[in-house]
Protein backbone atom coordinates (compact mmCIF):
# COMPACT_ATOMS: atom_id res chain seq x y z
CA UNK A 1 0.00 0.00 0.00
CA UNK A 2 2.84 2.42 1.02
CA UNK A 3 4.42 1.63 -2.09
CA UNK A 4 1.94 2.31 -4.07
CA UNK A 5 1.31 5.51 -2.18
CA UNK A 6 4.99 6.41 -3.15
CA UNK A 7 4.50 5.54 -6.35
CA UNK A 8 1.60 7.21 -7.00
CA UNK A 9 2.72 10.89 -5.68
CA UNK A 10 6.08 10.47 -7.89
CA UNK A 11 3.51 10.28 -10.82
CA UNK A 12 2.13 13.44 -9.51
CA UNK A 13 4.99 15.47 -9.24
CA UNK A 14 5.63 14.14 -12.55
CA UNK A 15 2.60 15.39 -14.50
CA UNK A 16 2.95 18.47 -12.20
CA UNK A 17 6.64 19.20 -13.97
CA UNK A 18 5.25 18.69 -17.32
CA UNK A 19 2.72 20.90 -16.53
CA UNK A 20 4.61 23.33 -15.93
CA UNK A 21 7.51 22.28 -18.78
CA UNK A 22 4.02 22.98 -21.11
CA UNK A 23 2.95 26.25 -19.66
CA UNK A 24 6.86 27.43 -19.42
CA UNK A 25 6.83 26.61 -23.69
CA UNK A 26 3.40 28.34 -24.48
CA UNK A 27 4.73 31.38 -22.72
CA UNK A 28 7.66 31.43 -24.71
CA UNK A 29 6.48 30.71 -27.72
CA UNK A 30 3.80 33.18 -27.75
CA UNK A 31 6.57 35.59 -26.82
CA UNK A 32 8.47 34.73 -30.12
CA UNK A 33 5.59 35.03 -32.40
CA UNK A 34 4.17 38.45 -31.01
CA UNK A 35 8.03 40.09 -31.78
CA UNK A 36 7.30 37.77 -35.09
CA UNK A 37 4.21 40.10 -35.97
CA UNK A 38 5.15 43.07 -35.00
CA UNK A 39 8.74 42.64 -37.04
CA UNK A 40 5.98 41.78 -40.01
CA UNK A 41 3.66 44.79 -39.30
CA UNK A 42 7.01 47.13 -39.21
CA UNK A 43 8.19 46.00 -42.35
CA UNK A 44 4.85 46.37 -43.86
CA UNK A 45 4.23 49.71 -42.92
CA UNK A 46 7.82 50.59 -43.95
CA UNK A 47 7.22 49.18 -47.55
CA UNK A 48 4.31 51.24 -47.98
CA UNK A 49 5.67 54.30 -46.80
CA UNK A 50 8.15 53.73 -49.41
CA UNK A 51 6.40 52.70 -52.34
CA UNK A 52 4.67 56.19 -51.47
CA UNK A 53 7.18 57.90 -51.32
CA UNK A 54 8.16 56.49 -54.58
CA UNK A 55 4.98 56.87 -56.10
CA UNK A 56 5.22 60.55 -55.11
CA UNK A 57 8.84 60.90 -56.56
CA UNK A 58 7.85 59.71 -59.57
CA UNK A 59 5.35 62.33 -60.12
CA UNK A 60 7.18 65.39 -59.02
CA UNK A 61 9.71 63.19 -61.65
CA UNK A 62 7.29 63.53 -64.07
CA UNK A 63 6.33 67.60 -63.31
CA UNK A 64 9.29 68.51 -63.44
CA UNK A 65 10.52 67.16 -66.61
CA UNK A 66 7.43 68.73 -68.35
CA UNK A 67 8.59 72.25 -66.94
CA UNK A 68 12.09 71.59 -68.33
CA UNK A 69 10.26 71.09 -71.38
CA UNK A 70 8.40 73.83 -71.24
CA UNK A 71 11.45 75.95 -70.20
CA UNK A 72 13.35 74.60 -73.09
CA UNK A 73 10.95 75.49 -75.71
CA UNK A 74 11.36 79.27 -74.56
CA UNK A 75 14.89 79.54 -74.22
CA UNK A 76 16.67 79.57 -77.49
CA UNK A 77 19.52 77.31 -78.37
CA UNK A 78 20.26 79.65 -81.11
CA UNK A 79 19.04 82.15 -82.90
CA UNK A 80 16.58 81.50 -86.33
CA UNK A 81 18.98 82.23 -89.21
CA UNK A 82 18.42 85.93 -90.21
CA UNK A 83 18.39 87.34 -94.29
CA UNK A 84 21.90 89.41 -94.40
CA UNK A 85 21.31 92.99 -95.36
CA UNK A 86 23.68 95.20 -97.02
CA UNK A 87 23.89 99.23 -95.71
CA UNK A 88 21.63 100.36 -98.54
CA UNK A 89 18.75 98.03 -98.10
CA UNK A 90 18.84 96.89 -94.45
CA UNK A 91 16.70 99.69 -91.88
CA UNK A 92 16.62 100.75 -88.75
CA UNK A 93 12.96 100.06 -87.53
CA UNK A 94 10.96 101.56 -84.23
CA UNK A 95 8.14 98.80 -83.12
CA UNK A 96 6.01 100.89 -80.30
CA UNK A 97 4.55 98.12 -78.16
CA UNK A 98 6.70 95.37 -79.88
CA UNK A 99 6.57 92.90 -77.13
CA UNK A 100 2.66 92.64 -76.97
CA UNK A 101 0.48 90.24 -79.13
CA UNK A 102 0.87 91.71 -83.33
CA UNK A 103 4.04 93.80 -82.17
CA UNK A 104 6.21 90.45 -81.30
CA UNK A 105 5.28 88.69 -84.80
CA UNK A 106 5.82 91.88 -86.70
CA UNK A 107 9.32 91.78 -85.19
CA UNK A 108 9.79 88.18 -86.06
CA UNK A 109 9.05 88.46 -89.74
CA UNK A 110 10.89 91.82 -89.95
CA UNK A 111 14.06 90.28 -87.51
CA UNK A 112 14.23 87.15 -90.27
CA UNK A 113 14.09 90.15 -92.99
CA UNK A 114 17.75 91.05 -91.88
CA UNK A 115 16.51 94.27 -90.75
CA UNK A 116 18.04 96.25 -87.16
CA UNK A 117 14.71 96.57 -85.01
CA UNK A 118 13.83 98.53 -81.70
CA UNK A 119 10.71 97.79 -79.50
CA UNK A 120 10.00 100.23 -77.06
CA UNK A 121 7.41 98.85 -74.88
CA UNK A 122 6.03 99.99 -71.00
CA UNK A 123 5.04 96.09 -70.86
CA UNK A 124 1.76 97.05 -69.64
CA UNK A 125 -0.01 94.36 -71.78
CA UNK A 126 3.21 92.88 -73.35
CA UNK A 127 5.63 90.65 -71.80
CA UNK A 128 9.17 89.79 -72.67
CA UNK A 129 8.52 85.93 -73.34
CA UNK A 130 7.01 87.31 -76.58
CA UNK A 131 10.68 88.67 -78.14
CA UNK A 132 13.20 86.71 -75.67
CA UNK A 133 14.04 84.42 -78.94
CA UNK A 134 15.73 88.12 -80.26
CA UNK A 135 17.23 89.05 -76.89
CA UNK A 136 21.00 89.44 -77.49
CA UNK A 137 20.86 89.15 -81.29
CA UNK A 138 23.45 92.06 -82.59
CA UNK A 139 20.10 93.14 -84.85
CA UNK A 140 17.70 93.78 -81.65
CA UNK A 141 17.32 95.94 -78.95
CA UNK A 142 14.52 96.21 -76.54
CA UNK A 143 13.84 99.31 -74.78
CA UNK A 144 11.44 99.64 -71.22
CA UNK A 145 10.01 103.23 -72.35
CA UNK A 146 6.31 104.41 -72.20
CA UNK A 147 5.49 106.16 -75.27
CA UNK A 148 3.48 109.07 -73.27
CA UNK A 149 7.27 110.31 -72.74
CA UNK A 150 9.25 111.77 -75.48
CA UNK A 151 11.89 109.25 -77.28
CA UNK A 152 15.05 110.57 -78.66
CA UNK A 153 16.14 108.09 -81.51
CA UNK A 154 17.62 107.51 -84.56
CA UNK A 155 15.44 105.48 -87.02
CA UNK A 156 14.18 105.01 -90.62
CA UNK A 157 10.50 103.55 -90.31
CA UNK A 158 8.22 103.70 -87.00
CA UNK A 159 5.13 101.14 -86.64
CA UNK A 160 3.18 102.54 -83.73
CA UNK A 161 1.49 100.09 -82.14
CA UNK A 162 1.57 101.08 -78.19
CA UNK A 163 -2.22 100.72 -77.05
CA UNK A 164 -3.89 98.21 -74.97
CA UNK A 165 -6.44 96.47 -77.54
CA UNK A 166 -8.82 94.45 -75.57
CA UNK A 167 -11.71 96.15 -73.97
CA UNK A 168 -10.91 94.76 -70.32
CA UNK A 169 -7.19 96.02 -70.69
CA UNK A 170 -8.31 99.75 -72.48
CA UNK A 171 -10.81 100.26 -69.56
CA UNK A 172 -9.04 99.17 -67.32
CA UNK A 173 -7.22 103.08 -67.17
CA UNK A 174 -9.13 104.60 -69.74
CA UNK A 175 -7.50 108.23 -69.14
CA UNK A 176 -3.80 106.31 -69.60
CA UNK A 177 -5.46 104.81 -73.25
CA UNK A 178 -6.03 108.19 -74.19
CA UNK A 179 -2.61 109.57 -73.29
CA UNK A 180 -1.12 106.65 -75.28
CA UNK A 181 -3.19 107.44 -78.09
CA UNK A 182 -2.53 110.97 -78.09
CA UNK A 183 0.25 112.24 -76.36
CA UNK A 184 2.38 109.16 -76.92
CA UNK A 185 0.84 109.28 -80.66
CA UNK A 186 2.45 113.34 -80.45
CA UNK A 187 5.61 112.15 -79.51
CA UNK A 188 6.11 109.11 -82.34
CA UNK A 189 5.19 111.41 -84.70
CA UNK A 190 7.16 114.24 -83.25
CA UNK A 191 10.41 111.58 -83.58
CA UNK A 192 9.24 110.99 -87.16
CA UNK A 193 9.25 114.21 -88.23
CA UNK A 194 12.91 114.94 -86.83
CA UNK A 195 14.18 111.89 -88.09
CA UNK A 196 12.73 112.04 -91.63
CA UNK A 197 11.09 108.36 -90.60
CA UNK A 198 8.17 107.42 -92.36
CA UNK A 199 5.56 106.47 -89.89
CA UNK A 200 2.83 103.77 -89.64
CA UNK A 201 -0.70 103.91 -87.42
CA UNK A 202 -2.20 101.44 -86.08
CA UNK A 203 -5.68 102.57 -86.07
CA UNK A 204 -8.75 100.55 -85.56
CA UNK A 205 -12.18 99.17 -86.92
CA UNK A 206 -13.20 100.69 -83.79
CA UNK A 207 -12.63 103.80 -85.18
CA UNK A 208 -16.50 103.05 -87.31
CA UNK A 209 -17.83 102.40 -83.54
CA UNK A 210 -21.40 100.25 -84.22
CA UNK A 211 -21.64 100.88 -87.75
CA UNK A 212 -25.06 101.58 -89.26
CA UNK A 213 -23.47 100.81 -92.78
CA UNK A 214 -22.20 97.18 -94.05
CA UNK A 215 -19.30 96.24 -94.85
CA UNK A 216 -17.22 98.95 -93.69
CA UNK A 217 -15.08 100.85 -96.27
CA UNK A 218 -12.77 103.23 -95.15
CA UNK A 219 -14.86 106.18 -96.63
CA UNK A 220 -17.40 105.42 -93.75
CA UNK A 221 -16.94 108.03 -90.96
CA UNK A 222 -17.92 105.83 -88.27
CA UNK A 223 -21.03 105.66 -85.31
CA UNK A 224 -19.25 106.02 -82.20
CA UNK A 225 -20.97 107.16 -78.80
CA UNK A 226 -18.28 109.97 -77.33
CA UNK A 227 -18.72 109.04 -73.64
CA UNK A 228 -19.33 105.25 -73.68
CA UNK A 229 -16.99 102.77 -72.03
CA UNK A 230 -15.37 102.13 -74.91
CA UNK A 231 -14.95 105.43 -76.07
CA UNK A 232 -11.29 105.80 -74.45
CA UNK A 233 -10.51 103.79 -77.08
CA UNK A 234 -12.21 104.01 -79.62
CA UNK A 235 -12.06 108.64 -80.00
CA UNK A 236 -8.27 107.49 -78.26
CA UNK A 237 -7.56 105.94 -82.24
CA UNK A 238 -9.78 108.73 -84.05
CA UNK A 239 -7.65 111.42 -82.36
CA UNK A 240 -4.61 109.43 -83.32
CA UNK A 241 -5.49 109.30 -86.75
CA UNK A 242 -6.43 112.61 -86.99
CA UNK A 243 -2.96 114.11 -85.52
CA UNK A 244 -1.47 111.67 -88.02
CA UNK A 245 -2.96 113.67 -91.10
CA UNK A 246 -2.43 116.98 -89.49
CA UNK A 247 1.18 116.25 -89.04
CA UNK A 248 1.51 115.08 -92.69
CA UNK A 249 -0.25 118.03 -94.23
CA UNK A 250 1.27 120.62 -91.87
CA UNK A 251 5.08 119.21 -91.62
CA UNK A 252 5.09 117.27 -95.09
CA UNK A 253 5.26 113.64 -93.68
CA UNK A 254 5.55 110.08 -94.84
CA UNK A 255 2.12 108.53 -92.76
CA UNK A 256 0.78 104.83 -93.46
CA UNK A 257 -2.94 104.04 -91.54
CA UNK A 258 -3.80 100.77 -90.72
CA UNK A 259 -7.63 100.40 -89.44
CA UNK A 260 -6.61 96.53 -88.25
CA UNK A 261 -10.06 94.69 -87.18
CA UNK A 262 -10.15 91.74 -85.06
CA UNK A 263 -7.22 89.64 -84.77
CA UNK A 264 -6.35 86.07 -83.20
CA UNK A 265 -3.61 84.26 -83.15
CA UNK A 266 -0.78 82.81 -80.66
CA UNK A 267 0.67 84.65 -78.39
CA UNK A 268 -3.23 86.51 -77.84
CA UNK A 269 -3.58 87.52 -74.23
CA UNK A 270 -4.98 84.47 -71.44
CA UNK A 271 -7.33 86.60 -70.16
CA UNK A 272 -7.82 89.68 -72.89
CA UNK A 273 -11.63 88.74 -72.96
CA UNK A 274 -11.89 88.77 -76.91
CA UNK A 275 -13.88 86.40 -77.95
CA UNK A 276 -11.50 84.17 -79.38
CA UNK A 277 -9.26 83.56 -76.28
CA UNK A 278 -12.35 83.54 -74.23
CA UNK A 279 -13.93 80.43 -75.93
CA UNK A 280 -10.79 78.42 -76.62
CA UNK A 281 -9.84 78.53 -73.15
CA UNK A 282 -12.94 77.98 -72.00
CA UNK A 283 -13.75 74.83 -74.21
CA UNK A 284 -10.18 73.62 -72.80
CA UNK A 285 -11.06 73.81 -69.72
CA UNK A 286 -14.65 72.13 -69.75
CA UNK A 287 -15.98 75.31 -68.81
CA UNK A 288 -19.13 77.19 -70.03
CA UNK A 289 -18.71 78.93 -73.66
CA UNK A 290 -20.19 82.54 -73.05
CA UNK A 291 -21.77 84.38 -75.57
CA UNK A 292 -22.76 87.74 -74.84
CA UNK A 293 -26.30 88.68 -76.04
CA UNK A 294 -28.45 86.90 -78.27
CA UNK A 295 -24.81 85.44 -80.68
CA UNK A 296 -25.97 86.85 -83.73
CA UNK A 297 -24.06 89.65 -83.52
CA UNK A 298 -21.29 89.12 -86.17
CA UNK A 299 -17.18 89.40 -86.62
CA UNK A 300 -14.70 88.37 -89.02
CA UNK A 301 -11.41 87.41 -87.69
CA UNK A 302 -7.88 87.42 -89.11
CA UNK A 303 -5.20 85.74 -88.43
CA UNK A 304 -1.91 87.43 -87.16
CA UNK A 305 0.21 86.26 -89.84
CA UNK A 306 -1.79 88.05 -92.35
CA UNK A 307 -1.95 91.14 -90.69
CA UNK A 308 1.93 90.89 -90.53
CA UNK A 309 2.42 90.89 -94.32
CA UNK A 310 -0.82 93.24 -94.57
CA UNK A 311 1.14 96.36 -92.24
CA UNK A 312 4.60 95.24 -94.05
CA UNK A 313 2.94 95.77 -97.51
CA UNK A 314 1.16 98.95 -96.59
CA UNK A 315 4.77 100.49 -95.11
CA UNK A 316 6.73 99.39 -98.29
CA UNK A 317 3.61 101.03 -100.68
CA UNK A 318 3.11 104.75 -100.81
CA UNK A 319 -0.30 104.53 -100.48
CA UNK A 320 -1.20 107.40 -97.33
CA UNK A 321 -4.77 107.67 -96.63
CA UNK A 322 -6.08 104.78 -94.12
CA UNK A 323 -6.45 101.22 -95.24
CA UNK A 324 -8.31 98.05 -93.77
CA UNK A 325 -6.88 95.56 -93.09
CA UNK A 326 -8.67 92.60 -91.95
CA UNK A 327 -10.65 88.85 -92.97
CA UNK A 328 -14.00 89.64 -94.78
CA UNK A 329 -15.57 85.92 -93.88
CA UNK A 330 -17.89 86.97 -91.42
CA UNK A 331 -19.32 84.58 -88.95
CA UNK A 332 -21.76 85.12 -85.80
CA UNK A 333 -20.61 84.56 -82.33
CA UNK A 334 -23.06 81.64 -82.44
CA UNK A 335 -21.06 80.33 -84.73
CA UNK A 336 -17.68 80.99 -83.69
CA UNK A 337 -19.04 79.04 -80.42
CA UNK A 338 -19.58 76.41 -82.48
CA UNK A 339 -16.72 76.13 -84.59
CA UNK A 340 -14.52 76.12 -81.50
CA UNK A 341 -16.49 74.06 -79.39
CA UNK A 342 -15.76 71.37 -82.28
CA UNK A 343 -12.17 72.22 -82.82
CA UNK A 344 -11.20 71.58 -79.14
CA UNK A 345 -13.77 68.65 -78.24
CA UNK A 346 -14.62 68.19 -74.71
CA UNK A 347 -18.07 68.79 -72.99
CA UNK A 348 -18.76 72.42 -72.89
CA UNK A 349 -22.02 73.95 -72.86
CA UNK A 350 -22.55 77.19 -74.77
CA UNK A 351 -24.07 79.59 -72.30
CA UNK A 352 -25.73 83.18 -73.03
CA UNK A 353 -25.23 86.21 -70.88
CA UNK A 354 -26.11 90.04 -70.67
CA UNK A 355 -25.15 92.02 -73.53
CA UNK A 356 -22.51 94.17 -73.19
CA UNK A 357 -22.88 97.83 -73.39
CA UNK A 358 -22.22 99.27 -76.89
CA UNK A 359 -20.79 95.95 -78.20
CA UNK A 360 -20.94 96.16 -82.16
CA UNK A 361 -23.65 94.41 -84.00
CA UNK A 362 -21.86 93.94 -87.39
CA UNK A 363 -18.13 94.47 -88.59
CA UNK A 364 -16.60 93.42 -91.32
CA UNK A 365 -13.88 95.37 -93.72
CA UNK A 366 -14.48 95.59 -97.06
CA UNK A 367 -10.61 95.45 -98.62
CA UNK A 368 -11.18 96.65 -101.45
CA UNK A 369 -8.53 99.24 -101.38
CA UNK A 370 -6.04 96.74 -99.47
CA UNK A 371 -6.80 94.45 -102.34
CA UNK A 372 -6.22 97.51 -105.04
CA UNK A 373 -3.32 99.32 -103.65
CA UNK A 374 -1.16 96.72 -101.26
CA UNK A 375 -2.17 93.66 -103.29
CA UNK A 376 -2.80 92.13 -100.18
CA UNK A 377 -5.77 90.14 -99.15
CA UNK A 378 -5.47 87.19 -96.43
CA UNK A 379 -4.23 84.06 -96.83
CA UNK A 380 -4.74 82.01 -93.47
CA UNK A 381 -8.29 80.31 -93.63
CA UNK A 382 -10.21 80.43 -89.75
CA UNK A 383 -9.34 76.10 -89.19
CA UNK A 384 -5.88 76.08 -90.19
CA UNK A 385 -5.73 79.71 -87.56
CA UNK A 386 -8.07 78.44 -84.77
CA UNK A 387 -5.90 75.21 -84.85
CA UNK A 388 -2.39 76.93 -84.17
CA UNK A 389 -4.01 79.32 -81.88
CA UNK A 390 -5.91 76.18 -79.93
CA UNK A 391 -2.47 74.51 -79.38
CA UNK A 392 -0.37 77.48 -78.51
CA UNK A 393 -3.32 77.75 -75.35
CA UNK A 394 -2.82 74.30 -75.06
CA UNK A 395 0.58 74.59 -74.19
CA UNK A 396 -0.01 78.43 -72.07
CA UNK A 397 -2.45 76.33 -69.86
CA UNK A 398 -0.37 73.77 -68.66
CA UNK A 399 2.61 76.13 -67.95
CA UNK A 400 -0.07 78.54 -65.97
CA UNK A 401 -1.11 75.57 -64.36
CA UNK A 402 1.90 74.23 -63.01
CA UNK A 403 3.83 77.58 -62.27
CA UNK A 404 0.24 79.22 -60.49
CA UNK A 405 -0.43 74.96 -58.67
CA UNK A 406 -3.59 73.05 -60.03
CA UNK A 407 -6.17 74.76 -58.20
CA UNK A 408 -6.21 77.54 -60.52
CA UNK A 409 -8.87 77.91 -63.50
CA UNK A 410 -9.13 81.14 -66.25
CA UNK A 411 -11.92 82.96 -66.71
N1 LIG B 1 -5.34 92.62 -81.89
C1 LIG B 1 -6.37 93.15 -82.52
O1 LIG B 1 -7.36 92.47 -82.81
C2 LIG B 1 -6.34 94.61 -82.90
C3 LIG B 1 -7.44 95.15 -83.59
C4 LIG B 1 -7.41 96.48 -83.92
C5 LIG B 1 -6.33 97.27 -83.64
N2 LIG B 1 -5.27 96.74 -82.97
C6 LIG B 1 -4.15 97.64 -82.62
O2 LIG B 1 -2.92 96.98 -82.83
C7 LIG B 1 -1.98 97.37 -81.82
C8 LIG B 1 -1.42 96.14 -81.13
O3 LIG B 1 -2.48 95.40 -80.53
P1 LIG B 1 -2.24 94.01 -79.79
O4 LIG B 1 -3.42 93.17 -80.01
O5 LIG B 1 -0.91 93.49 -80.12
O6 LIG B 1 -2.30 94.48 -78.28
P2 LIG B 1 -1.29 94.13 -77.07
O7 LIG B 1 -1.95 94.67 -75.86
O8 LIG B 1 -0.90 92.72 -77.09
O9 LIG B 1 -0.03 95.01 -77.46
C9 LIG B 1 0.09 96.39 -77.18
C10 LIG B 1 1.48 96.64 -76.67
O10 LIG B 1 1.63 98.04 -76.39
C11 LIG B 1 2.31 98.19 -75.13
N3 LIG B 1 1.90 99.50 -74.58
C12 LIG B 1 0.69 99.90 -74.16
N4 LIG B 1 0.75 101.17 -73.73
C13 LIG B 1 2.03 101.57 -73.86
C14 LIG B 1 2.72 102.78 -73.57
N5 LIG B 1 2.08 103.85 -73.06
N6 LIG B 1 4.05 102.85 -73.83
C15 LIG B 1 4.71 101.80 -74.34
N7 LIG B 1 4.10 100.62 -74.64
C16 LIG B 1 2.79 100.52 -74.41
C17 LIG B 1 1.81 97.01 -74.33
O11 LIG B 1 2.62 96.70 -73.21
C18 LIG B 1 1.80 95.91 -75.38
O12 LIG B 1 3.05 95.29 -75.49
C19 LIG B 1 -2.74 98.29 -80.87
O13 LIG B 1 -2.45 99.63 -81.20
C20 LIG B 1 -4.18 98.00 -81.15
O14 LIG B 1 -5.01 99.11 -80.91
C21 LIG B 1 -5.25 95.43 -82.59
Amino acid sequence: MINFVTKLQTLFTLFIILLLCISIYITINSQTNSTNKKEYDNTFENTYVLKKELEDAAQRIIELEQRLQSLETRIPKKYAEVTFLNYLKKRRILITGGAGFVGSHLVDTLMLQGHDLIVVDNFFTGRKQNVEQWIGHENFELIHHDIVNPLFIEVDQIYHLASPASPPHYMQNPVKTIKTNTLGTINMLGLARRVNATILIASTSEVYGDPDKHPQSESYWGHVNPIGPRACYDEGKRVSETLTYAYAKQENMNVRVARIFNTYGPRMHMNDGRVVSNFILQALQDHEITVYGSGNQTRSFQYVSDLVDGLIALMESNYTLPVNIGNPVEHTINEFATIIKELVGGNSAIKHVAEVEDDPQRRKPDIARAKKYLKWEPKVSLNVGLQKTVNYFKKELKLFRFVHSNSVTII
